[in-house]
């Protein structure tokens, strides 16, 4: 099974938005069997509870199913994950701190917008504070990448 994570600060927006739009794309070309894909922040804030209502509604309104409740990363899903997909510079650095107290690390690390034709290697903005449209462009954001990042994952195992 490749293991696909992806981090934010909350885990309560652009993350699980992430995780869902991700498996969505996986299930429409049938390798859920493959990949397995979760989310998680790099703070424990939201431990235990659903996504913010704003990325339910976005998620709903793009018809991409949502499941997930908040969970902070922890040192050994750099041992159980493939792919660590950070939403920005600052998931980033938490992460690089992170990795160096992993035992065994598997996991290669990523910024989600390496993966966008549009301002590759940018931040997916933290919409959290901001209004409604912020969410339509985060969406926007993850699904350009999410695609870039499916074909990635398939040519690394010939999938
Ligand atoms: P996320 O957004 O990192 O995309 O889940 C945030 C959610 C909560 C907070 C900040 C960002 N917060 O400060 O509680």
């Amino acid at each position: 099974m490749i293991k696909v994570l992806f981090v934010c600060l909350g885990n309560i927006c652009r993350s699980p938005l992430a995780e869902g739009i991700f498996k969505q794309l996986v299930r429409e070309e049938g390798l859920e069997d493959k990949i397995h894909i979760d989310s998680a922040g790099t703070s424990g804030w939201h431990i235990g509870e659903p996504p913010d209502p704003r990325t339910i509604e976005v998620a709903q309104k793009n018809g991409v199913p949502i499941e997930h409740y908040g969970k902070e990363v922890a040192p050994s899903d750099f041992e159980k994950f493939d792919y660590i997909i950070a939403m920005d510079d600052s998931n980033l650095a938490d992460l690089e701190r992170l990795h160096g107290r992993a035992r065994h690390n598997k996991a290669q690390l990523f910024k989600m917008r390496d993966f966008d034709d549009i301002g590759t290697g940018g931040d997916v903005p933290d919409p959290y504070y901001g209004g409604p449209d912020g969410f339509d462009k985060v969406f926007d954001l993850l699904r350009r990448s999410s695609r870039n990042l499916l074909e990635k994952i398939k040519k690394d195992h010939n999938l």
